[in-house]
């Protein structure tokens, strides 16, 4: 599956386009604020029927403008094709569409038609506090399974409801049914952060490593207290405490990811070019994991490829994703001729397209 068409109107500062995608590797080059990084986020919007970049469907429409479109139209392996058309009217609201009929429920198309994307705002998995990374493995988790989004919401909403009891009262028999339902949802949850973590940190240190031209070794780990112990017990253990404080301090909400380079934290000690090469590697194993529980290569979105990497690395990467395992590719960058320069000395066929003030050129 690729996305053979993308259309556009008056998303974010592009007033209307139609561009023709090549199947394998599409470069938008352009000055900064030109408008590449939005078309990535179009691209995004399809998939996950949101902004990429934490904006509201609101804050994408075009400045003075009432509504925005974006279309996409994928060519299957089959050849036959499939139409989303995601339209936002300030008015009404959103709407999205498969092959011209509405979804009863966005979350039905969460996963059809797999994205990840890599940009420099994913620096804060590794440098922000670990709710940074629950939040990344949630949505991860989310495109592969919605019982798992369930559970967290109902999770969610329970750990609220506790706290704001704790706040006023220490009824022990109040305590003990929110506690039975935290560690319904928190097993469920504990589980599947745990075999994804363990499933992506073969896949993250192979990538890594070819990135790097084996020059560093890296790994990742899911740390939690239900590791040791059931949730129940450590509300138990944790229920004095809590009364004190007035919230829970136990559970999955305070889960982590042990990011270490060389056995060392990688915030502490990767530097940035590291710190980025962990990234791409993160997220070429997400793609990897999504791949094969999707059925189809995920749509890899690469804004500012050259954000903080060498050219080798850049070059390791384009060696990696143009291989069988991945699919259509697309990338940003301010510099025309080094993207040109890199993509020709590996011998890539590619598209390249020119953007500027909003304008999108072949
Ligand atoms: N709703 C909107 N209406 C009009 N313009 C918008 C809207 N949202 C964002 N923009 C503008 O779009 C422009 C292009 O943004 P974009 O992030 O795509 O640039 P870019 O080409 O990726 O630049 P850079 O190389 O700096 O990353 C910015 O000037 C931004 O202010
Ligand atoms: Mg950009």
């Amino acid at each position: 599956m690729y996305l053979k068409k993308l259309v556009l109107i008056n998303f974010k500062n592009i007033a209307q386009a139609e561009v023709a995608l090549s199947e394998r590797i599409n470069c938008f080059v352009g000055d900064n604020g030109a408008g590449k990084t939005n078309v990535l986020d179009a691209v995004y919007y399809l998939s996950m029927s949101k902004s990429a970049f934490n904006m509201t469907d609101g804050q994408s429409v075009r400045h003075g403008e009432e509504f925005f479109v974006v279309e996409g139209t994928y060519a299957g392996d089959g050849g036959a094709c499939d139409t989303v058309n995601c339209s936002f009217l300030k008015r009404s609201g959103k709407v999205l569409k498969l092959n011209g009929k509405e979804y009863g429920r966005m979350a039905d198309h969460v996963g059809r038609f797999p994205v990840v994307m890599v940009s420099p705002q994913d620096s804060v998995l590794i440098t922000d506090a670990a709710e940074e990374r629950r939040r990344y493995l949630n949505a991860f988790l989310s495109q592969l399974d919605r019982s798992y989004l369930a559970a967290v919401m109902r999770y969610n909403a329970v750990l609220a409801e506790r706290n704001r009891f704790l706040k006023g009262s220490s009824d022990e028999q109040m305590l003990a049914i929110y506690d039975m339902q935290l560690a319904e949802h928190a097993a469920l949850i504990y589980e599947r952060r745990r075999d994804i973590v363990e499933r992506m940190q073969p896949l993250v240190a192979e990538y890594y490593r070819v990135l790097s031209g084996d020059r560093e070794r890296v790994m990742i780990e899911y740390r939690s207290e239900l590791a040791s112990a059931s949730m129940n017990d450590l509300l138990l253990a944790s229920r004095e405490r809590d009364i004190v404080n007035g919230f829970t301090t136990s559970g999955v909400h305070r889960d982590d990811m042990s990011l270490r380079i060389g056995g060392y934290p990688l915030r502490k000690y990767g530097s940035q070019g590291q710190q980025k090469s962990f990234l791409m590697a993160l997220k070429l194993a997400q793609c990897n994991i999504l791949a094969a529980a999707c059925g189809e290569r995920p749509l890899l979105l690469f804004d500012d490829l050259f954000d903080k990497l060498d050219t080798s690395r850049v070059e390791n990467l384009l060696g990696l994703v143009s291989g069988d395992g991945f699919g259509q590719i697309f990338i940003t960058d301010c510099n025309r001729s080094r993207l040109e320069t890199i993509l020709s000395r590996a011998g890539k066929r590619y598209a390249l397209f020119t953007v500027e003030g909003g304008d999108i050129r072949s």
